[in-house]
């Protein structure tokens, strides 16, 4: 794993005030022009979940560039969590506070099933406001979170404190 961490550190872009001023955003987007990279980032993330999960979440819309591939692989279904407006009715739906106002995500009722261990995956952890809506959304359903997977942690935006109340793994490939 350490191969890969050393690899992803080379390859995803780091843009200083992008979009606001002071943060530094991270662009993932040059693993997509390696295949066999991004093989292994899937064969990462598959190796955390394996007969662990029934179902993966996957948060747009970042959350999906990995989120299908890892579902795909485990042989279970997967579905999409939405940012307000664009699923039809009916759907379940959470808010959330982001830095300045507010989000609401949704996912299509009935496609989590209840009592099922799900893994939440995003490409990103950083104030974990994102993620924690979508465990509510999957509680909501009556089915279980097992999992949250990442590709990337922001360690100074203490995340996962947000996900300890759900009582579920917590893994990402690395950190800064
Ligand atoms: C980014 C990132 C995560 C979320 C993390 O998504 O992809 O989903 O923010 O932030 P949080 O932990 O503070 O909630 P963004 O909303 O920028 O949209 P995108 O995935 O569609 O690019
Ligand atoms: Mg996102």
């Amino acid at each position: 794993a350490q191969k890969l961490i050393k690899k992803l550190e080379e390859t995803i872009e780091n843009i200083p005030d992008f979009p606001i001023p002071g943060i530094q955003f991270k662009d993932i987007s040059p693993i997509f022009l390696n295949p066999g990279l991004y093989e292994e980032v899937i064969a990462d993330l598959v190796n955390f979940s394996k007969g662990k999960v029934d179902a993966v979440c996957g948060i747009e819309s970042r959350g999906y560039l990995f989120g299908i591939a890892i579902a795909v692989a485990l042989e279970v279904p997967f579905i999409l969590i939405r940012k307000a407006g664009k699923l039809p009715p009916p759907v379940i739906s959470e808010k959330y506070d982001l830095e300045y106002g507010s989000a609401i995500i949704e996912t299509r009722e009935g496609q989590i099933k209840p009592g099922e261990r799900i893994l939440i995956h995003d490409d990103l952890l950083a104030t974990g406001g994102t993620t924690e809506a979508a465990a509510k959304l999957v509680e909501k359903q009556g089915a279980t979170v097992a999992q949250f997977s990442f590709l990337i942690g922001l360690k100074d935006l203490n995340g996962k404190e947000k996900l300890d109340k759900f009582n579920a793994e917590v893994y990402h490939i690395l950190e800064y």
